[in-house]
């Protein structure tokens, strides 16, 4: 028996230096940290139990028979974060550049397989050089097994994934197709074709960074919703997103101990301007509402005019869709309206109610946004709110004109409370335009007509200036006070907290995409 232990602990030894020292050296010099490194700073000490750690690939072409490698490039298997299930597998990059074998990729669905079975988050460390060359076909029906199973869990557990190093090809779209992507800034990049393609086709020239490296996809395509300085960063990220999420589509995130107090805060009275022109910082109003340090942004640098992420409110996890007046004045456009229409659906999906904090102005105007279809993309913020049933509650601070009124969580699309603070506005437009177009001969006609225009502004002002139009309909259930904004919301979600709602069966409705 003695010498079989041993044979076992040589084999798992092996296993466990995946391409050799040497390999594991040049990962270090590039900044990042092996797959097995990252799987146990990830989870809870010593919580890991590894799946599969004996694998080897199958492939006898090209001499690969005698090029094994334990694990063949994966590292998968469960473990805990925060005492809390979750599945893992990270590409070992020391391995055939961590590259997809027909092995790698069933082992990538045994865990996935399991997550679903078990009802717990999956997150997949990427780091790879895409489908393992050597294995052609095979290696491509591994991917499409995974995507196919992304597709499977969609909506049922949650799906991180994290890009720590390379991510080509088709390889980018499992990330793509799971709830949350995270990049790691310098040492990760995603494209589906490279610099070497873009060059030959269409004779570009731009380096993986420039194309697909994390600053490019949170700022330009917004394919990665969050970016981390480091490898460390990166997985002290993907913990904190997950102490928001539940385990699964059929729980409830963790509610954390809290006790109702006064709750009063002052600040939130002095963040409106007096000029409905001047723009705030809504960051103030989300940390003047939620408890103490709680916002996770996501999509941070992303269609800025609109604010989305995570947050406590009286140790509940809650989804905030915020206007942002500090960008293009808080419109909607086409990615602001993606990116929240993205949120909301995910919150909805998992159980985490939505709280919308507003002051929008309108759509963006313009041929750009026309052609790019903002009437597709708007209706997509519009139909995530519609079909959403989890627990929905808006603030209106100060603007709520034309169609953007009736998108961002309005009383008639569903929402359960709508707020309004003194400041609001909630009108078609505002009230110089609206006195331009209504009343545009009388002011034409007028013997002074700067002064004509000036008076039916402030006569439309009057009337539509201020949330008491909306409050008499019923649109608004209360104006309140902004320093009781946060005891408002809280006994709000408490008071949803077993909001149910039926929908008549189909097999999936049509979101216009
Ligand atoms: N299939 C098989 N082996 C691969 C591979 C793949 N797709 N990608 C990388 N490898 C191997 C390399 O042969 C190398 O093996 P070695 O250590 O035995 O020499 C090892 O992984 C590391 O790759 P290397 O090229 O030295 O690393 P790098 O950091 O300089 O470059 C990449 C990384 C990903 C840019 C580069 O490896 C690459 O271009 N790979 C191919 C990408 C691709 O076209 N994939 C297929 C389409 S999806």
């Amino acid at each position: 028996m003695d010498s079989k232990i041993k044979d076992l602990n040589e084999k798992l030894a092996q296993a466990y230096l995946g391409g050799g020292q040497n390999r594991i050296d040049k990962q270090h010099e590039k900044k990042k940290l092996t797959a097995r490194e990252r799987v146990n700073y990830l989870l809870d000490e010593g919580s890991f139990e590894e799946i599969g750690a004996l694998v080897t690939h199958r492939t006898k072409d090209f001499g690969m028979e005698k090029q094994q490698f334990y694990g063949d490039g994966v590292v998968t298997g469960y473990g805990t974060i925060n005492g809390r299930l979750v599945y893992v597998f990270a590409q070992d990059f020391t391995v055939f550049g961590g590259s997809l074998s027909e092995t790698h990729a069933e082992k990538i669905c045994k865990v996935m397989d399991l997550a679903v079975k078990v009802g717990a988050p999956i997150i997949g460390l990427n780091d790879s050089g895409g489908a393992r060359i050597q294995e052609g076909v095979r290696s491509l029906g591994g991917y499409a097994d995974i995507f196919y199973k992304n597709v499977q869990a969609s909506g049922v557990i949650p799906q991180i994934s994290a890009i720590m190093g390379p991510c080509a090809g088709g390889a980018v779209y499992s990330p793509a197709m799971t709830d949350f992507t995270l990049m790691v800034e310098d040492t990760s990049y995603m494209f589906v074709t490279g610099p070497n393609v873009v060059k030959t086709v269409t004779n570009e020239t731009v380096t993986s960074e420039e194309l697909g490296g994390a600053s490019t996809h949170s700022t330009k395509s917004g394919v990665t919703h969050k970016t981390s300085a480091n490898d460390i960063a990166c997985l002290e990220d993907i913990k904190k997103l997950l102490s928001y999420l539940p385990q699964n589509n059929t729980t409830s995130p963790p509610l954390l101990p809290f006790e109702l107090k006064e709750e009063l805060r002052d600040a939130l009275s002095h963040i409106i301007p007096d000029n409905a022109n001047k723009p705030y910082d809504m960051h103030l109003v989300i940390s003047g509402i939620i408890d103490a340090d709680s916002f996770y942004e996501i999509h941070k640098d992303y269609a800025e005019n609109i604010i989305v992420g995570f947050a406590r409110l009286g140790g509940r996890s809650i989804g905030i869709v915020a206007n942002q007046p500090q960008f293009l004045a808080g419109v909607l456009d086409v990615n602001s309206s993606k990116k929240a229409a993205r949120f909301v659906r995910f919150c909805d999906a998992f159980n985490i109610p939505l709280l919308v904090l507003e002051d929008v102005p309108g759509f963006l105007p313009g041929t750009d946004q026309e052609w790019n279809g903002i009437i597709v993309h708007g209706a997509k913020l519009l139909y995530a709110f519609s079909e959403a049933t989890v627990p929905r509650v808006t603030v209106i601070t100060r603007k709520a004109y034309g169609g953007a009124y009736d998108v961002m969580n309005s009383k008639h699309i569903g929402a359960d409370m709508n707020f309004a603070w003194p400041s609001a506005e909630i009108a078609v437009m505002g009230a110089k335009g609206a006195a331009e177009i209504i009343f545009k001969n009388e002011i034409k006609s007028a013997d002074n007509p700067e002064q004509k225009w000036k008076e039916k502004e402030a006569e439309y002002a009057e009337l539509f200036a201020n949330p008491y139009s909306a409050s008499e309909r019923g649109f608004i259930d209360e104006v309140i006070l902004p320093k009781d904004t946060r005891r408002k919301l809280i006994k709000a979600f408490s008071m949803l907290e077993n909001k149910e709602v039926d929908r008549p069966k189909r097999k999936h409705g049509n979101i216009p995409l």
